[in-house]
């Protein structure tokens, strides 16, 4: 039996330490979840590649120490430049014949994906929740707001065109309109909407979000970019939706923008990992990607966290709505919307699509 071959086809990293923490074993998880080869790995003290108080160096001198397995349900790992991975870590002895621990061994399993499809799982649920009070809310509030409205035009028609008051009662008719949209939005947001899904060139799609945009774009000086892939296939998807989709994408890029720059937009066929292929119920398809690239302002982890959560916003007038109402498109359409952003830089904002078979 061929026992490397087999430590080197594990999915999960394996990486074995002498009774000096030397690095004596470093198979290919290893290296993928290091971003580190074998070559530059093997020799080396552990604590020359990580820091004395990374989970994995303290778990595996604690492990050389007693002669115990050590195990770390929530770990993490530095990864070169990027932020570290989330893993989880179990150490196990390795004995001598004459049974003294000669060295150690770590088994490290990536958490990333699972991390990410768990916070896809709770931020739905999240808006769901919000949904749920909402259309409760709406419900209570749209009648006495109906009765407001027809009082207000009431009052208008007894005060005369002429009446100084008119100004006041157009402000109240304004600003009713204001909240019945928002709870329009709400509702939006929390109905199950019946999608209608037909096979759609993603490109005219987008290129009619773009049309709409392009004097706004010009005004701040910006350019917009087209990165199509020509040969993508039709996607399976609702029109009206994905259009409210594009336009709330871009109108955030845009408004990201202000000191001018490219906004792209891309489509390829999707060869991620996590969201290249959904399960639709009957069997899995595979998926494009629309991508929004801005260079705008970006935005700081705090606000990346909260921005699907309904009436997060951090604009004067905005109303927080328009990435909850993304997801929730792309949630109904079986697809999967991924927002990447880097303050000062820009970001870009992914969107898995159904292509249609
Ligand atoms: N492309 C982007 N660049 C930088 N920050 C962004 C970008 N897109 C979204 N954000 C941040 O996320 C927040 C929430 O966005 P969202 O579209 O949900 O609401 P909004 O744009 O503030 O209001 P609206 O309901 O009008 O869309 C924004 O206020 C902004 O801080
Ligand atoms: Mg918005």
């Amino acid at each position: 039996m061929n026992y490397a071959a087999v430590l080197a086809g594990l999915p999960d990293a394996v990486i074995a330490v002498d009774g000096e923490l030397r690095i004596v074993f470093w198979n290919s998880a290893a290296e993928v979840l290091t971003e580190r080869s074998a070559r530059r790995a093997v020799g080396k003290y552990l604590k020359e590649l990580f820091p004395p108080d990374a989970s994995v160096v303290r778990r595996l001198a604690e492990t050389l120490a007693t002669g115990e397995s050590r195990s770390e349900p929530e770990g993490a790992v530095a990864r070169g430049e990027h932020r570290p991975v989330p893993v989880s870590i179990v150490t196990a002895p390795l004995f001598g014949h004459d049974g003294t621990v000669e060295g150690a061994v770590a088994v490290l399993r990536d958490l990333s994906r699972i991390r990410q499809l768990e916070s896809e799982v709770r931020r739905g649920e999240t808006l769901a929740a919000a949904g749920r009070m909402a259309v409760g809310l709406a419900h209570e509030v749209r009648n006495p707001l109906g009765a407001i409205r027809g009082a207000v035009q009431l009052l208008r028609r007894e005060l005369g065109p002429a009446s100084r008051l008119a100004e006041y009662t157009d402000v109240l008719l304004t600003e009713v309109d204001r909240v019945n949209r928002i709870i329009e939005l709400l509702l939006d947001l929390a109905r199950p909407v019946q999608l209608r899904p037909v096979p759609l060139n993603l490109h005219q799609l987008l290129e009619r979000v773009a049309l709409l945009s392009e004097e706004a774009a010009r005004e701040r000086g910006i350019t917009l970019v087209r990165r199509y892939d020509p040969s993508l296939p039709p996607i399976l998807g609702d029109e009206d939706r994905l259009l409210q989709v594009f336009h709330n994408l871009v109108r955030n890029a845009l408004d990201s923008m202000t000191a001018g720059g490219h906004l792209t937009l891309t489509t390829r066929v999707s060869l991620n990992p996590l969201f290249g292929k959904m399960d639709l119920g009957a069997g899995s398809r595979n998926m494009v990607e629309a991508q929004v690239v801005d260079e705008g302002t970006g935005m700081p982890d705090a606000v990346r966290a909260r921005i699907f959560d309904p009436f997060f916003t951090t604009k004067a007038r905005g109303l927080g709505l328009g990435l909850a109402i993304c997801h929730r498109i792309l949630e109904e359409h079986r697809g999967a919307i991924q927002v990447e952003s880097a303050e000062g830089r820009g970001t870009v904002v992914t969107c898995f699509l159904p292509i249609a078979k």
